[in-house]
């Protein structure tokens, strides 16, 4: 039989590319990764970048380290997997370590492997609390995940494909805080969305809401923050009209803006937390954090084939621990005041930088063709990454629709400073040459 497989050209020294189940053509620019320590990625070739991805915002802790690595060599010797019919030493100590240093009040723990399956366990929770509610709202660019329930209650996918399958959520409105609508003040646009918010939560549906999900900070969805007063008000909505209040820190927590959670930074009170990516100090583990009265699952309801993973858990465990023993939060609290510093003195010197956006190591900037238009400067902030990507720093990029103009700097919490100080004066220089093209155009 002959192969019809055409291989890429271009960087790929496999040939393989074209086999993956992958956008048509690929991406030329996909590098194939050979080895990663701390916060320093390895390419087939031998190239070695700074990763201020930290992999998906996922190594809060810097890849390889030897407590997790030693962890999930014994539970793997010891014994590999386990279904979830079963407790492991290992699951039972991070359940209990992870509700010692959870926001008050969240005492039950479920585990599975990625964000988007725990996002699914907090809303069968919101369905076994609510037996008679049927809408789960959402709010416009929030992002919660690629399966299919989660896709659906992420911002409208610009291609998706799978409304046939999907349920519909009640989409809300946030406030925003850098183009605030009709000329307003962030404030007053905060104080307006959340009068609107409360009329679709009464007027808007057929029936009662079972809860309300988002992101304290939106990552995917453009690194939206929110005003301390959005989070107070929602939470008194919530309270007054009895919707469960779920809060998605599948990418804010584990130290990521400069506390444990972003909940504790911002002074929300979660009924639910969703909890992913850094637990796993690199390896696929996420869950939720309930409140007790909340912790209504009927047997069954959650049970996945490798859903308590022990190999993932043991990881967890050593990477929960080495996060706190480290002091991560500290470090990246530290970390986030000098690159945010840096950015904006950056900012006096390069006109492409809108706004620069923190907090902690959850920081990024937007790219804009104009300060007073605010056009996203979409084509430039990819140019920006490629050149960044030749010189050796790999930043993170916001590629969908109507997006595409930040640049996100979020590496492994523990990144060295000098490594982070050598990622930001590539950025620096690689802002210059583009400007530099920009004016020539
Ligand atoms: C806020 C948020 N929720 C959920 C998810 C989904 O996590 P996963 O990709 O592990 O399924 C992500 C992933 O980026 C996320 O950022």
């Amino acid at each position: 039989m002959t192969s019809s497989v055409t291989p890429l050209t271009g960087r790929h020294a496999l040939g393989r590319e074209a086999l993956l189940h992958e956008p048509a053509g690929g991406d030329p620019d996909k590098l194939t990764l050979v080895r990663a320590l701390g916060s320093l990625v390895w390419d087939e070739h031998g190239r070695e970048y700074i990763d201020c991805t930290a992999q998906a915002w996922s190594n809060n802790l810097g890849a390889g380290d030897s407590r997790v690595i030693e962890a999930a060599i014994e539970q793997t010797r010891a014994i590999a997997h386990a279904r979830p019919t079963f407790h492991t030493p290992a699951l039972l100590e991070l359940a209990a370590l992870l509700v010692s240093i959870a926001p008050e009040g969240l005492n039950r723990v479920g585990f599975t492997l990625h964000g988007s399956m725990a996002v699914e366990m907090a809303l069968k929770l919101a369905m076994r609390n609510r037996p008679g509610a049927e809408h789960v709202a959402v709010l416009h660019d929030g992002y919660h995940g690629r399966s299919i329930t989660t896709m659906a209650a992420s911002w409208p996918h610009p291609d998706n494909g799978f409304g046939r399958l999907q349920p519909r959520f009640l989409r809300l409105p946030r406030p925003d805080l850098y183009r605030p609508r009709l000329a307003l003040t962030p404030e007053e646009d905060t104080e307006v969305t959340l009068a609107v918010v409360r009329d679709i939560l009464t007027k808007g549906t057929e029936g009662p809401v079972a809860a309300l999900i988002y992101e304290p900070i939106q990552g995917n969805g453009g690194h939206n923050e929110f005003s301390a007063r959005w989070h107070q008000g929602i939470r008194k909505l919530c309270d007054e009209l009895d919707i469960m209040l779920i809060i998605d820190e599948v990418q804010t927590g584990f130290g990521r803006t400069g506390r444990m959670w972003a909940s504790e930074y911002y002074g929300i009170d979660p009924d639910v937390l969703v909890f992913g990516k850094g637990v796993g100090g690199g390896f696929p583990l996420a869950g939720v954090l309930t409140k007790q009265e909340y912790a209504k699952f009927h047997a069954g309801d959650d049970q996945l084939t490798f859903g308590q993973f022990p190999v993932s858990v043991a990881a967890g465990l050593a990477a929960v621990q080495a996060i706190l023993d480290d002091d991560l939060s500290a470090v990246a609290a530290a970390h986030g005041r000098y690159a945010t510093e840096r950015l904006r003195e950056m900012q006096t010197r390069h006109p492409l930088i809108g706004e620069v956006r923190s907090p902690g190591l959850m920081v990024s900037i937007e790219l804009v063709r104009d300060r007073v238009t605010k056009e996203p400067a979409v084509t430039e902030a990819h140019e920006v990454f490629l050149r960044a990507q030749e010189k050796g720093v790999i930043f993170g990029e916001s590629r969908y629709a109507n997006l595409g103009s930040l640049i996100k700097i979020k590496p492994p919490l523990d990144i060295p400073r000098a490594l982070l100080s050598r990622a930001l004066d590539v950025l620096d220089e690689t802002l210059t040459e583009v400007e530099a093209g920009m004016g020539a155009r």
